[in-house]
């Protein structure tokens, strides 16, 4: 079975290389490869490729930056995966997608649901959230799986600026007013791996089709994350850290205050996921034996 993956060197599409082994022909293709700022690339690659599975890792995630850039967000976010769910409908292959826990407004007091009503803060939500419309508006074998607050040893994110910033500086101001699941890129692919080994082919995986919430279980504040990240045994000298709310870090994008997205209907469908607090562990074990 040929599994084409997108957005290679990304955080979950590095994760990915790891994970989809032994489950099929991987090709995975990084910016250079496969631009999704390109749909007749995109058809292209889909015609001559042929996968019997999409998975759809890249993504314009520059959260502010999207602010001002918002055609080519939606063109890279919305654009595209509608392209890539044309093409995998038209050659009876199932697409997996990821999006955001910033399609909800955050106002929610409990955890979001699947099916709660979408009101995202900024362009980067509101792009992910004409993602997830145009796939299921064209109809192919689709899973959309939602996470949020993504890290990992590659590419650009929260851990990694804390543990470079813990190198220079004695004190930080981190925001504590937003709660949500900090996910390992680890995990997301792990679950997209075990969605693959349980689901098999295309047509199981049509008759699983809709959104799924895949992230940590837990949740905490981005102050709570920057103090369990240098609880770490391997940081010689952890900043103090000093709780803020989003005022005091404004930002051009608007952030969901609560983040926080019930994932029970992955769980019945695929198994469980980690809690977020293990899997930095994992994560920060792995960093220290590599
Ligand atoms: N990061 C988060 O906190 C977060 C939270 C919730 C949901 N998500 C979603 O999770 C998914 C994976 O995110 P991630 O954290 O792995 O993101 P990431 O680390 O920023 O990776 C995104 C990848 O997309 C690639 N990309 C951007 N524009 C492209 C284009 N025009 N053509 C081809 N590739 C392009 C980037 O290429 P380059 O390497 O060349 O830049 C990068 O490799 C995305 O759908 C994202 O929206 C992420």
């Amino acid at each position: 079975m040929r599994i084409l993956v997108t957005g290679r060197n990304g955080q979950v599409g590095d994760a990915l290389t790891r994970s989809l082994q032994g489950l099929g022909d991987v090709i995975a293709l990084d910016r250079s490869q496969l631009d999704l700022a390109n749909p007749d690339t995109l058809r292209t690659a889909m015609r001559e490729l042929q996968p019997a599975i999409v998975i759809n890792a890249a993504a314009y995630t520059a959260v502010d930056a999207a602010e001002s850039d918002e055609a080519m967000a939606f063109r890279i976010n919305a654009q595209a995966p509608r392209v890539l769910a044309e093409e995998a409908e038209r050659l009876g292959a199932a697409l997996i997608h990821y999006s955001t826990d910033y399609v909800f407004d955050g106002s929610k007091d409990g955890a979001w649901l699947e099916d709660d009503a979408t009101a995202p803060l900024s362009v980067y939500g509101r792009s992910k959230l004409a993602g997830e419309q145009a796939i299921a508006e064209v109809g192919a074998a689709h899973l959309v799986l939602r996470t949020s607050w993504v890290y990992g040893l590659h590419g650009e994110n929260f851990l990694l600026t804390m543990l470079k910033l813990a190198e220079t500086r004695d004190e930080l101001s981190i925001v504590d007013d937003q709660t949500g699941a900090p996910t390992w890129s680890g995990t997301i692919a792990q679950a997209t791996a075990s969605i693959i080994r349980d689901a098999g082919e295309p047509a199981q995986l049509a008759a699983l089709s809709g959104i799924y919430h895949v992230c940590a279980s837990g949740h905490t504040s981005w102050f709570g994350f920057a103090q369990a990240i240098f609880a770490d045994p391997s940081i010689a000298k952890p900043p103090r850290l000093h709780p803020i709310t989003s005022a005091g870090y404004p930002t051009p994008a608007r952030r969901p205050k609560n983040s926080v997205m019930n994932t029970d209907k992955f769980r019945r469908s695929f198994g469980d996921l980690p809690a977020w607090d293990h899997a930095l562990a994992d994560c920060l074990r792995l960093r220290r034996t590599n």
